[in-house]
């Protein structure tokens, strides 16, 4: 059941292409930034538990956003998937691999996404039915040439990743064009220093593109 859970989450994903990765301090500013990407065209969105505000945007978002696929992110503990199920989140990611959090999500048959580094990570994770990892942190681990050597020895058995860390606009397409990476993530849509100023037009400026970047590559 929860492999089976674990192809549909990456499938979906498949179908969002990109998922923002977003720190948000306060609801009015995270429905607001919501709102704008997912009228730019955005499918997903990962709510990190990175700031208090994350449980209130998530329970509101699931209600003023029904169709985005919303996840929540920094997943560290069991208190966070718990919650994060509860709250409706369509999936969960972690930056690391904890045997403990990916059990709980099995027993549960959570749409969780682990982080994992190195192919020791890939064959724990795969073990307990995790087809759909995060791949973190993508480009200082050695980008796109890493990534391909890891999947290589694995690429019968059918996973499916998420990169996230370094990965921009720029350098999406790279990723975006393996053939086991379901999208990309990343802090570069809706960025933490754009929603402090309140730079809501570069910010839509940047969603446009990424969807125009995505539509180009997809297809
Ligand atoms: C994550 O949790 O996925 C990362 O913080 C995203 O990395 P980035 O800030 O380099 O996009």
């Amino acid at each position: 059941m929860f492999v089976q859970k674990q192809l549909e989450t990456a499938t979906k994903l498949r179908t969002t292409g990109i998922v923002p990765v977003l720190v948000l301090e306060d609801v009015t500013t995270g429905l607001k930034l919501l709102e704008i990407l997912n009228r730019s065209g955005v499918k997903a969105a990962e709510i990190t538990y990175r700031t208090k505000a994350a449980p209130d945007v998530i329970k509101e978002a699931k209600k003023e956003f029904p169709d985005l696929f919303l996840g929540a992110g920094t997943v560290l503990n069991l208190d966070h998937l718990h919650q994060a199920f509860d709250l409706g989140a369509s999936f969960a990611v972690a930056p690391g691999f904890n045997p403990t959090i990916v059990k709980e999500a099995v027993a549960k048959n959570y749409a969780f996404t682990p982080g994992v580094a190195t192919p020791s990570e890939v064959e724990q994770a795969f073990e307990l039915g995790v087809r759909m990892f995060k791949f973190f942190p993508a480009e200082a681990l050695g980008g796109v040439a890493m990534i391909k050597n890891i999947i290589a020895p694995y690429k019968h058995l059918g996973i499916h990743f998420m990169p996230t860390g370094g990965v921009t606009a720029a350098n999406a397409p790279e990723w975006l064009a393996v053939p086991e990476i379901a999208c990309v993530g990343g802090t570069w849509l809706g960025k933490a220093d754009d929603l402090k100023a309140g730079n809501w037009e570069k910010i839509e400026k940047d969603a446009k593109a990424a969807m125009e970047m995505l539509a180009k590559v997809r297809g």
